[in-house]
């Protein structure tokens, strides 16, 4: 009989004591410590897999926020975007979680405060950020990753990369609506229907209904997943 302990195993082994036994979880965590252990293999990848996880979930956690802010300043078109570039940026953390778990390596989340302001600096704080992204932050990934030339570690951070720049596009077109007369104008973006579509894979976000195969990862169409609005709670 085959007595090894799969790691599959293990994780439903994990999953199930942790749900009859939530004490246990801290014991399932050094144990899946000890058998997911890193070899020491890419050392440089795995820091920056974790740099771009940390910067993936502070975005993820500010797009959350933002939307809220936006639902509460009555700009639901506005509050569905943030939405959907929050659905959007888990995608890539959750890859990044995935590759680095793979290589055995431990991963935490980040400690960092929120920064919210009005809807209006939000979103230029947005398209700050997103294009920071593509012309600094990837670049340097991509830098450094090239010396260990992991292909998945590329991979996802191209996915991301290609995700940033459909995001700066979107909020720069509803940026261009960020100048002294914000509100009036804004309120015409409300009177639009955007229907965004995430792809689960990569996480390309577009503004319609797709009608190919993902333009940055490729797959089929059946991995856009269509975002329902944010809850208006008023
Ligand atoms: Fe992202
Ligand atoms: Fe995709």
């Amino acid at each position: 009989m085959d007595k090894t302990f799969s790691r599959r195993q293990f994780l439903r082994f994990t999953a199930l004591l942790t749900f009859c036994f939530p004490f246990a979880r801290d014991l399932c965590f050094a144990l899946e410590k000890e058998i997911g252990k890193n070899d020491g293999r890419f050392p440089l990848t795995i820091k920056i897999l974790k740099e771009a996880y940390n910067a993936e979930i502070i975005a993820q956690k500010h797009y959350g926020s933002y939307c809220q802010k936006a639902l509460s300043e009555s700009y639901d078109n506005i509050a569905y975007l943030f939405s959907a570039l929050e659905v959007s940026e888990k995608i890539h953390a959750e890859n990044y979680k995935k590759l680095i778990r793979s290589l055995g390596s431990m991963l935490k989340d980040p400690e960092f405060s929120l920064s919210i302001s009005d809807t209006k600096t939000n979103l230029n704080r947005a398209a700050k950020n997103e294009l920071i992204k593509i012309t600094d932050t990837y670049p340097y990934f991509f830098e450094k990753l090239s010396a260990e030339s992991l292909d998945q570690a590329v991979l996802y951070c191209m996915y991301s990369w290609k995700s940033h720049k459909q995001h700066e596009e979107i909020i720069s077109d509803i940026k261009r609506y960020s100048g002294i007369f914000f509100r009036p104008l804004a309120k015409k973006i409300e009177k639009m229907r955007p229907n965004y579509y995430v792809c689960e894979i990569c996480g390309a976000t577009v503004d319609e209904r797709p009608k190919m195969p993902c333009e940055i990862c490729n797959y089929p169409l059946a991995h856009y997943k269509h975002l329902k609005r944010p809850e208006v709670i008023r």
